[in-house]
């Protein structure tokens, strides 16, 4: 019997009991950075005669995109809450300094080339994560200056057109094209950093451990999330799966499924996402679907276990 709340419980008849188990739906998961990349191409309209504007200008950016690399960071650590986000107020790292712009070079490299590839969506995403005080060095890098950087690449872009004399009418499509790309990448990489920063949030902390190719995949054994009380197993899976997008095809399927009975429009529907056939989530050792499914409680210091088939 499943009562009104979801919950799982034990049927009694005079001659069996039959365990029945709770449904798992997690829902609420945010989108994955290769949709939001797909949408947002789609609704900003990156055309092919964007494109093509911004490669016939490839030549300028090939030739000045050194120079924006220690320009950029040259910026970062002359502006006062910059270089204090980077720990670069009394004396610069050099070493840091070196492999910050090797990293951005890397970036560069990728958007001169117009990357639209869902790797890359990927990688801005890992980036904003890594921005959000999660890379190795935790540093927290706020939003208003990823943001204001994107603003002085376009500003950048525009003054090497200007100094190269390229007419303006290709200038103007290229920017036109630059401008929705670069902020493509912002609004991935600021979703990151919003997943990260809510694996921090919240006053109770709970450690979910992962087995067989999803250690793989995110390349640890196991993470600590921070949760409210009140919050479920689902609630964990939430913040867990919106912080490692790349891990649900492994454990998750879903579908569309409408938000109520007359459901028509596309806004009317959400994805619901279920576990993978055999996958097991125990809290504390005990299979969730005996309990009460995604709905189970959790308190502080639980284990969450996401067990793929076979275990
Ligand atoms: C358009 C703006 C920006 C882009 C495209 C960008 C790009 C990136 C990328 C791709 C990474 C990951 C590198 C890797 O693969 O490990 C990264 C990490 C990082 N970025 Fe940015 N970044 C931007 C703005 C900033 C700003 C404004 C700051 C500092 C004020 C900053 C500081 C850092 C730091 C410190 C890391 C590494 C964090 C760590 O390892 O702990 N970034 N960035």
């Amino acid at each position: 019997m499943i009562s009104g709340n979801g919950q799982a419980a034990m049927t009694a008849s005079p001659t069996q009991v039959v365990k029945v188990e709770a449904p798992l739906e997690l829902r609420g998961l945010s989108r994955a950075p290769e949709d939001t990349w797909d949408t947002q191409r789609r609704f900003v309209n990156l055309s092919d005669d964007d494109i093509a504007a911004m490669v016939a200008t490839s030549e300028i950016m090939l030739r000045n995109a050194a120079d924006f690399v220690v320009a950029a960071y040259d910026h970062l650590r002359h502006f006062p809450e910059t270089a204090s986000i980077l720990g670069w107020e009394q004396e610069v790292d050099e070493s840091h300094l070196e492999e910050r712009r090797r990293f951005f070079a890397v970036w560069i490299a990728r958007t001169i080339g117009i990357d639209l590839s869902h790797d890359f969506a990927r990688y801005l995403y890992h980036a904003g994560r890594l921005h959000a005080g999660h890379g190795p060095r935790q540093i927290d890098v706020d939003d208003m200056f990823v943001t204001g950087t994107m603003s002085l690449i376009l500003d950048a872009f525009g003054s090497w057109y200007r100094e190269a004399r390229l007419d303006a009418a290709t200038a103007t499509r290229a920017l036109t094209g630059w401008n929705k790309y670069l902020l493509m990448q912002l609004q991935v990489m600021l979703d990151g950093a919003r997943a990260a920063r809510a694996i921090d949030e919240g006053n109770i902390a709970v450690t979910v451990n992962l087995y067989g190719r999803m250690r793989a995949i995110i390349g640890r054994q196991s993470m600590t999330i921070r949760m409210d009380q009140g919050d479920t197993v689902g609630d964990v899976l939430v913040k867990f799966f919106n912080y490692y997008p790349e891990a649900r095809d492994e454990a998750l399927d879903w579908e569309w499924v409408g938000k109520t009975e007359d459901a028509t429009w596309l806004t009317d529907f959400e994805r619901v996402y279920t576990p993978k056939k055999y996958w097991t989530v125990m809290l504390n050792g005990k299979d969730v679907r005996f309990q009460q499914g995604f709905n189970t409680p959790i308190q502080d210091g639980d284990v969450v276990g996401l067990f793929p088939p076979g275990r």
